[in-house]
């Protein structure tokens, strides 16, 4: 029996949507590997990636096949049972990082929830009810809950919505002397993404986590890393630690581990992973087989040296031609980030007009990303084929004509 499918159309969004998105004027309705094709049939090169989440691109046939094979096996059981996808992910991630216990969860936020729950309750079972300050970095993101909006650093996605979580500080990312300033004894943890993404694509300077890791090993603090976003690949390390050499105690992944099936881990010692003791935290769908069968896939795939190579060598593609494209039409500063998490920021001139960048490259078709209202960001399938690249950026010159003719 099938489902009666109904058809819908763009303007139904805004009278059937809560309005807190607003979508492009095309609804994709199929994609393979970096192409996607609209309800008229109009083929679009996919440089956005479902932002930073569509890993191995669309219709990858060794996710196809993880998720129909577990499809007809297993879907849900629920937390009161575990599952064979769900323990063989986690052995793939505590063999592959620094971790030795796994939280599986839904999505970035929830992960980072997690980690910010566990900071506080490690803190308060070990020193006490006055360690619970958190401090974050000025223009972070880690998602949308009540807890992840006070810490993000961005006061436009947590003000408006009554009191805020309290004893969050933020700091400028990247200065060293105002991390130090800001943490005490009173401090449980340190957040910081390596890169910040929604930011503006920025990554750390290396002294900068190294500072952290040592003011957080000075306070008894626990250093927080959010890679729901710069992991499982993106920055050509599986995650961007690795990339620093500063391993966090709590790291949240997201985004790019589940391909495109929701899905999200916390990553921590066992030694801290016990405070969550039986009954303290949960989630209905976390860790569910049909995720962690997809998970499975990604991590086998994307953790191979090939691949990983493959991101920095397809970074360096992107980054020539941007470059380029930035001198020739003066619309860029620099070009930055890091494996195919890449940003490119505005000129001056520009300043304030990514999403005009965005409309331009749709009208080539183009799908791309804004990192903020200055930064345009890449953030396309880890094995993107060379030619997509090309000709991708082929239609964002021929878009960046256009607008800068306008
Ligand atoms: C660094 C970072 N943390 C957390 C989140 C939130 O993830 P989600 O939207 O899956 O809740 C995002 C999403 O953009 C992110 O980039």
């Amino acid at each position: 029996m099938s489902v009666e499918q109904v058809p819908v159309q763009r303007a139904d969004f805004d009278q059937v949507m809560v309005p807190n998105y607003a979508p492009a004027a095309f609804i994709p309705v199929r994609g393979q590997g970096s192409r996607v094709w609209d309800q008229a049939g109009r083929e679009l090169i996919d440089f956005s990636g479902g932002i930073a989440v569509n890993v191995l691109g669309h219709a990858h046939p060794a996710l196809v096949g993880a998720l129909t094979e577990q499809a007809n096996k297993l879907w849900h059981v629920s937390n009161v049972f575990t599952n064979e996808p769900a323990l063989r992910l986690a052995k793939k991630l505590v063999d592959a990082t620094f971790a030795e216990r796994v939280f599986f969860c839904n999505s970035g936020a929830e992960a980072n929830e997690a980690a910010f729950k566990l900071a506080r309750r490690v803190a308060h079972d070990l020193y006490g009810t006055e360690k619970y300050e958190i401090v974050a970095a000025l223009n972070s993101f880690h998602g949308r809950t009540l807890f992840t909006v006070s810490v993000g650093g961005q006061p436009k996605y947590s003000d408006g919505f009554g009191p805020k979580i309290t004893g969050i500080t933020h700091v400028p990312y990247n200065d060293l002397e105002a991390l130090k300033a800001a943490v005490s004894d009173k401090t449980c943890a340190v957040v910081l993404e390596p890169i910040q993404g929604e930011g503006g694509v920025l990554p750390a300077e290396l002294e900068y986590l190294q500072g952290a890791r040592k003011l957080c090993d000075e306070h008894n603090a626990l250093l927080v890393f959010d890679e729901v976003q710069s992991g499982m690949g993106r920055s050509g390390h599986l995650f961007a630690y690795m990339h620093y050499g500063v391993t966090p105690d709590i790291l949240s992944s997201a985004k790019s581990i589940g391909g495109g099936f929701p899905m999200a881990a916390m990553l921590t010692t066992e030694k801290l992973a016990k405070h969550l003791a039986v009954g303290v935290h949960g989630t209905t769908y976390g860790g569910n087989p049909l995720a962690c069968s997809v998970g499975e896939a990604v991590i086998d795939v994307i953790n191979t040296p090939e691949v990983l190579a493959g991101v920095t060598a397809k970074h360096e593609l992107f980054k020539a031609r941007l470059e380029k494209i930035g001198q020739q039409y003066g619309v860029f500063s620099e070009v930055r980030g890091m494996g195919l998490l890449i940003g490119a920021v505005l000129t001056d001139a520009w300043k304030g007009k990514a999403k005009d960048f965005f409309n331009a490259a749709e009208q080539e078709n183009l799908m791309i990303l804004q990192a903020g209202p200055d930064v345009v960001r890449f953030a396309p399938s880890l094995v993107i084929e060379d030619a997509d690249i090309i000709e991708g950026l082929d239609r964002f010159e021929r878009a960046v004509a256009k607008l800068t003719k306008a």
